[in-house]
């Protein structure tokens, strides 16, 4: 197995770094969940939650991702529990599992390497993956003022859902129909997909970066 840049499954040993770049990004917003919810996601659906590794085991990012019910969102902190309204009515109460939705929960890159398209990669491959797997939508909830990231990526507003409670003020629902997906991704994927495209300079600079201290 190449040593280089890739995106794969989440290993044991990555859950330290997945548990700083986490409380990193959401801590400030007071959204951390903890690693403990984390692992929940993963053990849910180990096949789509992945980290980005730059190369030596050493991970840069991560995307967690559940198969869960289109309207719905994960309760913070709960690692699955079902939460989720529509038009502002009264939550669903237990909702019912689907296999239609794949809910992003969560994708986090470290600051010293974003915008260098990484997350764009995470999230190519998810959809890649839902597609293979015949889910019609992948949805998400965007907080910390990310609709604009999510709106270049060919999601839209779910006017018909009501804003996420729990997730900060900013939270809006918002979700991609597979069937007019612009992201252009393989058919078959590969469930440990090396990164392509990138650089010789971008792979140099990545596998000499040190990515959240130990
Ligand atoms: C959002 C996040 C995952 C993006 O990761 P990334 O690897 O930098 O993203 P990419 O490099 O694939 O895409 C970068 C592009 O997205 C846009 N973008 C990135 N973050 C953005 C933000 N917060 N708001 C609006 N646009 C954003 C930029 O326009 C950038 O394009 P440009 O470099 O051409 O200007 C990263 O900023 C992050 O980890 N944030 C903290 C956690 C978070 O908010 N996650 C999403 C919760 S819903």
């Amino acid at each position: 197995m190449s040593g280089g840049p890739r995106i794969r499954g989440v290993a044991e040993g990555d859950w330290a770094v997945i548990g700083d770049l986490e409380s990193q990004a959401y801590a400030p917003l007071g959204l951390s969940e903890g690693p403990g919810a984390l692992r929940k996601y993963q053990q849910a659906s180990p096949d789509t939650c992945f980290v980005v590794d730059v190369g030596g085991g050493r991970v840069a990012g991560y995307l967690m991702a559940l198969p869960f019910p289109e309207g719905g969102w994960p309760e913070l902190g709960q690692g699955g529990g079902a939460a989720g309204r529509r038009g502002g009515r009264a939550p669903y109460g237990p909702l019912a599992p689907d296999p239609y939705n794949l809910h992003l929960h969560d994708v986090v890159i470290a600051p010293e390497l974003r915008r260098r398209g990484l997350a764009m990669r995470l999230v190519r491959h998810l959809v890649g993956i839902a597609r293979t797997r015949a889910y019609r939508s992948v949805s998400l909830v965007s907080v910390g003022g990310t609709q604009a990231f999510w709106r270049e990526r060919g999601f839209t507003v779910r006017p018909d859902v009501a804003a996420p409670g729990g997730y900060g003020s900013d939270a809006v629902y918002m979700s991609l129909s597979l069937a007019d997906a612009p992201i252009d991704v393989p058919i078959d994927v590969p469930t440990d997909a090396p990164i392509g495209e990138l650089t010789d300079e971008l792979t140099d600079e990545l596998s000499g970066v040190r990515v959240c201290s130990p």
